[in-house]
């Protein structure tokens, strides 16, 4: 949220403050003036598209870097071209950084008529040096370049950028602080991320995650707190608490607190309705977090859990912290104490050494716990990270294979969990009009199921009774009662 009063007080005529968010906010009004004079020259209203790849983080951090250069004067645009084009980026798994490479061709030649036209490309792939020197040498038209620690920077650096007319690139290697009050612009106005911390400890070897996203740190709770109570009095009747491992939250805080006691302190958040969060890693997951889960009625019927591998041999090697066992006692113990929770997960298929064995324990576990959904992965090799260095990678055909059976076997499992549900009515948060037919709103269950039925627009934001009349494997058909 900008915090108006300080924003008000922020003088452009003198020089630019040193404290955080003024300074943000003296960057800002710095470059509206600047938009302002730039869409009377072109005589029209300068358009901007923020396109945005990867997890939850990323879509929260583009709703801020979006809100911001809507104050400067950008109006979103759906083409894929704009006077700003913004590239949030992920490099999770190699094709995330393909992509980006591919649209960045595209919008060369775009440029070329429209040489006004800025290129900004921020997140986590940018915090690869290999990456940026990329950039520089081969796609030098791109006009900005900054990283995952200094987003809150961004109208500063345009504003550099405005200045000098020369490509701006700061990536920083570390975080420094946690910079508060700088605004969001919500997808939706009645739900919406809220980062409770940044950054990964945890160094799964595999994943790049900790080296872009530097060290875990949580947010202050009464800040949290009070940007979900200013949500609220904005409309906002669900929140998602974001964090790369919420439940380690609270550990680098001076005050300590758990992911428990939060989240039993936005359970009594006035208004609000519905509360849910991610991700959690299992080796953290405690009996406390699971009677917090069971007693705040705000909190959804829904946990994602992601479980990797379900060879304890694997797990090993990719530092989870867990074995086959654990996990599955750990499911046991949630599904006594919280019984119709939904769970979801992430699989990678083909992590190094990964033999028949391995992926067959996998498949034992998916069959043992009964997901409602999981996400698969094939293991994607990132350079830097200490699984790109083991012996044993897995050929892409046997992958393949292994990675079609899974799916095969999530699918049906998914497609009897939700048949099941089909007669019994739910509460449905109203979310959209139908993209396909306009007649349909569509909705979620508490457990994160989708649900299409017919309606009027005039639902959307409310939560409402709906009957599931027809399973359609991983969503439903239903009726407003
Ligand atoms: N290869 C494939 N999948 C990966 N993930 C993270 N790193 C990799 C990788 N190198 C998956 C994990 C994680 C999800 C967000 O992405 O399953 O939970
Ligand atoms: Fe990556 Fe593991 Fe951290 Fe998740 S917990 S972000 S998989 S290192």
């Amino acid at each position: 949220m900008f915090d108006y009063e300080r924003l008000e007080l922020v003088d452009i005529e003198k020089e630019a403050p040193e404290r955080e968010p003024e300074r943000q906010y003296y960057f800002m009004k710095k470059c509206r003036a600047w938009a302002e004079e730039e869409a009377a020259g072109r005589g029209r209203p300068l358009t901007m598209s923020v396109q945005t790849l990867g997890c939850q983080m990323n879509a929260k951090d583009s709703e801020k870097m979006t809100a911001v250069l809507e104050y400067i004067g950008y109006r979103e645009t759906e083409e894929p071209t704009a006077d700003f084009v913004l590239f949030n980026t992920c490099t999770v798994r190699e094709n995330a950084n393909l992509k980006i490479y591919g649209r960045l061709g595209y919008l060369k030649n775009q440029k070329s008529k429209n040489p006004a036209m800025k290129i900004a490309l921020c997140g986590c792939m940018m915090q690869e040096a290999d990456e940026v020197e990329k950039v520089k040498k081969s796609y030098s038209f791109v006009d900005l370049v900054f990283g995952t620690h200094n987003i809150y920077k961004l109208p500063e650096l345009l504003y550099s950028q405005i200045q000098s007319r020369h490509p701006v690139i700061d990536v920083w290697q570390e975080a420094k602080e946690i910079v508060e009050d700088l605004p969001g612009k919500r997808k939706y106005p009645f739900k919406t991320g809220v980062n409770i911390m940044f950054g990964c400890n945890n160094f799964c070897s595999y994943c790049i995650v900790p080296y872009v996203r530097g060290r875990e740190r949580s947010r202050e709770p009464e800040d949290i707190l009070e940007e979900i109570r200013g949500l609220v009095s904005e409309g906002v009747v669900e929140v998602m608490l974001l964090g790369q491992n919420v439940n380690s939250y609270g550990k680098t805080l001076e005050k300590k607190m758990t992911f428990a006691e939060l989240l039993r302190e936005v359970n009594k958040v006035e208004g609000l309705k519905r509360i849910r969060f991610m991700t959690s890693h299992p080796k953290d997951l405690s009996e406390e977090l699971i009677d917090a889960m069971r007693e705040c009625r705000k909190v959804c019927a829904h946990l994602h859990l992601p479980l990797q591998s379900g060879s304890s041999r694997i797990l090993k090697k990719m530092n989870r912290q867990y074995t086959k066992e654990g996990y599955l006692k750990l499911v046991d113990n949630i599904r006594k104490k919280v019984p119709d929770i939904s769970l979801t997960t992430d699989i990678i298929v083909g992590f190094p050494g990964e033999t028949e064995e391995d992926f067959e324990e996998t498949l034992d576990v998916v069959k043992k716990v009964r997901y409602d959904s999981a996400y698969t992965f094939i293991y994607s090799k990132r350079s830097g990270t200490p699984a790109a260095a083991m012996e044993g990678q897995v050929p892409q055909e046997i992958v393949k294979k292994r990675f079609d059976r899974l799916l095969k076997t999530i699918q049906k499992i998914s497609a009897e969990i939700t048949a099941a549900r089909v007669g019994q009515t739910f509460p449905v948060l109203m979310e959209e009009v139908n993209s396909q037919d306009a007649s349909l709103i569509t909705g979620r269950l508490s457990n994160n199921e989708v649900v299409h039925c017919a309606g009027d627009r005039s639902l959307i934001g409310k939560i409402v009774p709906v009957k599931l009349t027809e399973s359609k494997g991983f969503y439903y058909m239903g009726e407003v009662q």
